[in-house]
Order: C-alpha cells, then sequence, then structure tokens
C-alpha cells in the first residue's frame, strides 16, 4: 500500500465511511460539483458528508471558484505579506467581533494547536482541559506516539459533564486553557458553556471555543454568537475556506498579542489562494442570507433523519446534533455500516453514525432524493435485519 491506511484523511478511510465488513468498498473521487462527488467509473453520489463539514456553499462555488482562479492568475504565494491577510483578518473582525486579531493557519488542528500555545504564553501555565475533537496534534491525542509528558498536560474531559471541569479546575494545579468544542452530539448546552466561562474567568484560564465545525453553519460566529457566551479565544476552520486550506485562532488583541512572545509560524500559512477563497466566502455569507438557508435545509434534512429513525426503530436508535451537522445512531457499528454501503449503492454518500452536512446546493429536490435513496437503502438493511 503506498498510502498507509488508504488515505491521508482518517475520516476518508473506506473503514471510516463504509464499516469494517469485508469488501468495504475502496473508493476515490475525481470531481465534485454543488453537493455530488463522481467517483473513478463515472459513478455520480449525491453527498451529505460534504467532505466532512469543509464545504457549506456547494463544491464549486462559483464566487469562491472566481476567487481562486484570480489568486492563481496573480501567483498564489510570494515572499511578503499578501494584502488578502489583512483584508481577511478585516472582514473577520466586521462579521466576529470577537476576533479583534487574528492568526491565520492552514489546519483546525495547527489552529488549536496555536490557541493552546497563546495560552500558555499569557497565562505562564501549561495544564490544559479539553472537551471534544480538535485534531492530531500531540497535545490532545491520548495514544501511541505520544510522549507520557505530553499527554499529563492534558486532561479530556465529556461534553457536558460539570462535575468533572469543576474538578479539573480543583485538581492538579492551576489551567492555561479550556479548549471546548461548544455543541457537541446536540445543541449547545448554555449552562455548561456558561460554568466554563465562569471557572476559566475565575481562575484566569483562557476559555477556547473550537468551532472548527460550527462557526459558518450555525451562526457566521458559531455556537458562541448563537449563545452569546463569549470564549476568549475562538477558533475557525473548514466551511471558512469552502474546501480551500485555511484555518483561524482570534481573540482580543491584547490576547493575541502572545502570539509574537512564541513561534507560531508556517511557510504557507499566507499563501493568498485559501485567503482569496476565505474573503470570497466572508463575502458571499455578508451579502446573501446562507446561515438562514443552512438553517432551513438543515431542518429539512433533520427531519428526514426523523422519520427514518421513526420507521426503523429496530434498529436506528436516534438522530444527533444539530439541524445544521447531523447524524442517525445505529443498534450496531455493522448496521451503520450496512446502511452506509447500502446508501452507497443507491447513489448517495452519507455518513453513519458522525456529522452529515447541508449545504447551500441541498435544494428541495435535492433532499427529496436523498429521503428517497436514505429509505431504500435503510428497508434493504431492514429485511436482513
Ligand atoms: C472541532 C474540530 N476541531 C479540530 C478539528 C481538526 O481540524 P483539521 O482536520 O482541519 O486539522 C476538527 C476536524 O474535524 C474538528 O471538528
Amino acid at each position: 500500500m503506498t498510502i498507509p491506511g488508504f488515505t491521508s484523511t482518517g475520516s476518508k478511510r473506506p473503514d471510516a465511511l463504509f464499516g469494517n465488513a469485508p469488501g468495504a468498498p475502496q473508493l476515490r473521487m475525481t470531481r465534485a460539483e454543488g453537493c455530488c462527488v463522481w467517483d473513478t467509473e463515472g459513478r455520480e453520489y449525491i453527498d451529505t458528508v460534504m467532505a466532512l463539514g469543509a464545504v457549506a456553499l456547494g463544491y464549486g462555488h462559483p464566487v469562491v471558484n472566481e476567487a481562486v482562479r484570480q489568486a492563481v492568475a496573480d501567483g498564489a504565494v510570494g515572499s511578503l505579506p499578501p494584502v488578502h491577510e489583512a483584508e481577511v483578518a478585516e472582514r473577520l473582525q466586521q462579521a466576529i467581533p470577537l476576533c479583534e486579531a487574528v492568526r491565520f493557519l492552514k489546519t483546525g488542528a495547527e489552529a488549536v494547536a496555536a490557541a493552546v500555545r497563546i495560552a500558555r504564553v499569557h497565562t505562564g501555565r501549561e495544564r490544559v482541559i479539553a472537551s471534544g475533537y480538535h485534531g492530531w496534534l500531540d497535545w490532545c491525542v491520548d495514544g501511541p506516539g505520544v510522549p507520557m509528558a505530553v499527554r499529563t498536560l492534558t486532561e479530556s474531559i465529556e461534553p457536558g459533564d460539570v462535575g468533572a471541569l469543576e474538578r479539573a479546575f480543583g485538581e492538579a494545579g492551576p489551567v492555561a486553557a479550556v479548549v471546548l468544542e461548544p455543541a457537541v452530539n446536540g445543541p449547545p448546552r448554555p449552562e455548561w458553556l456558561e460554568r466554563a466561562r465562569q471557572l476559566a474567568s475565575r481562575h484566569g484560564a483562557v476559555l477556547v471555543f473550537d468551532e472548527i465545525k460550527t462557526a459558518f453553519r450555525v451562526a457566521i460566529g458559531g455556537v458562541a454568537e448563537l449563545t452569546g457566551i463569549t470564549p476568549d479565544l475562538i477558533v475557525l476552520g473548514k466551511a471558512l475556506g469552502n474546501g480551500m486550506p485555511i484555518s483561524v485562532v482570534g481573540g482580543a488583541a491584547p490576547l493575541m498579542e502572545a502570539a509574537t512572545e512564541t513561534w507560531i509560524s508556517s511557510t504557507l500559512a499566507t499563501e493568498y489562494v485559501s485567503l482569496a477563497a476565505a474573503r470570497a466566502v466572508l463575502h458571499t455569507y455578508a451579502s446573501e442570507p446562507v446561515i438562514e438557508q443552512l438553517r432551513e435545509s438543515g431542518a429539512a434534512f433533520y427531519g428526514v433523519l426523523e422519520r427514518i429513525a421513526d420507521a426503523h426503530g429496530d434498529f436506528v436508535t436516534g438522530v444527533c446534533g444539530m439541524p445544521q451537522l447531523c447524524y442517525l445512531t445505529f443498534r450496531s457499528e455493522e448496521t451503520g455500516g450496512r446502511v452506509a454501503r447500502a446508501a452507497l449503492e443507491r447513489g448517495l454518500l452519507f455518513k453513519r453514525s458522525a456529522y452529515n452536512y447541508v449545504s447551500l446546493a441541498h435544494t428541495d429536490e435535492v433532499l427529496a432524493q436523498v429521503e428517497e435513496r436514505l429509505s431504500a437503502a435503510l428497508a434493504q438493511v431492514a429485511t436482513s435485519c
């Protein structure tokens, strides 16, 4: 295998998409447009995985594509910081006021790691409390290859577990940062976020909302905007680039100054194809009711999942998430895999037990097709259960 594990993005591995059954399809794609992708055999799939949430306006959105084309024609990268960087920073500040100052990076994992570094510099402390998924870098992963000395600096707690949060603050010394995914498996729980806000403020820790999935989906400013609960730092990514690699850590200007006291830098953080894409995305969100449309089509998609869960209560155990990012849960891993494979056979890429996302390209007609294909897939699985 020239690529260990088949692919460089773990969540696109055949087993991650279609389960562990022998003969699970090993597909690669050649093209994407709107809400569809095409495989090497030319088969077309309606997609509700949407590049793991990286695309909200639809694949190949014309405004973003034009911006990208222009940036490529303008050379893509150079030896001076590009004007695009300052422009996107300014537009972000207008769109998300808590982003008084920002730093750009390429991946979500990098931007969250930068937030942790900034918090450590600012507080002079090392311990971190984390809740949710924050990428693959050492500070938040507990597994092979991560030194024990690094692992002991981060305490992971279950989302919503206020008691665990209080204990984590009380236990092993001063805390530099609390890093939370502010909505996990359902709508945000304000009492949990408010308690995190209170404890972080009381203990002088930096509160970080990792809004990689939620910003530009549930609201432009993510759960922070939706709930009015303001973190010290916010981390953005995915939909901001509509498929181009860009991520952001942002917050109050004095706190973000800590980024200049440590080394956070990457050669291509300032390539301007992605920055131009982000500028076009921000322009689109400012000039069109994108959030409203995502809410509406999300609600329609969530309704599809609820009807399916009702019809197959014997092996579908529920619907989780928020309308803009949601999924079905199944009696077993194996059943979820069978559903994903049956959906694929019907021309639908559907993520099992992890987030599916709508985009602007998921019109009512498309969602009617999604319902038809998913219902047929579930009916097939039901006959063999
Ligand atoms: C909440 C959250 N944080 C961080 C990450 C990591 O982002 P990336 O895969 O771009 O490194 C993800 C990716 O899914 C995520 O959902």
